[in-house]
């Protein structure tokens, strides 16, 4: 059958100091998880010819760097944009926009960023990402927590309501089986 996997960019420098959004390069431990990747993708999927689809911002490329398959970069997978809020933490955000950080806790599906996006729109703009996955095989997408959110609710019959809670861990490569009633998944973590 035919299987899909995802796995987020490794730990980034903002994933370090708690900052959002952003184009940061991989910390000493994210780029470590670059480099164990290739072992637990080939572990996943042997000898199968992937191709892997990154999003343009740095860290998935340099998390894919070692993949040793075509790559595809989309725009598409790009981070949830969180506007005016990008490269702040979710204490700097409090401080500054109590009543956003409010009005997100609230309703995070709905919620967009000034300037930026919601989760509701990640989901739209996915749209043409799924339909290629839906007519592909072999993909490996290495992309971010929010837009992985969203496709693996798609693939698991969670309602898209629900993406924003997803659990996608970070250093953690997921397998993808549609079946006829569920979507079987693996989960293998790497030790980093
Ligand atoms: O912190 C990493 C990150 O990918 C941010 O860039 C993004 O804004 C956030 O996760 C999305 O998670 P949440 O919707 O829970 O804030």
């Amino acid at each position: 059958p035919r299987s899909i996997w995802i796995s987020r960019h490794g730990e980034s420098e903002y994933n370090l100091s708690g900052q959002i959004g952003g184009d940061a390069n991989l910390s000493a431990r994210g780029a470590q998880y670059a480099k164990l990747l290739p072992g637990l993708v080939k572990q996943s999927a042997g000898d199968r010819p992937l191709t892997v689809w990154t999003s343009t911002l740095k860290r998935t490329a340099q998390t894919a760097r070692y993949l040793p398959y075509e790559k595809l970069s989309w725009k598409a997978l790009d981070e949830l944009d969180s506007g005016v809020c990008d490269g702040m933490t979710y204490a700097q955000i409090e401080a500054k926009y109590p009543q956003d950080f409010a009005a997100r806790d609230e309703d995070k599906y709905n919620y967009r960023y000034l300037g930026g996006e919601s989760y509701r729109d990640v989901v739209i703009r996915l749209e043409p990402i799924i339909m290629e996955l839906e007519r592909s095989e072999n993909i490996l997408i290495v992309t971010h927590q929010a837009v992985l959110r969203c496709i693996y609710a798609y693939f698991m019959g969670v309602s898209q309501e629900q993406s924003p809670w997803m659990e996608v861990p970070l250093h953690t490569l997921i397998k993808l089986t549609p079946r006829a009633y569920k979507t079987e998944e693996e989960r293998m973590h790497a030790d980093v």
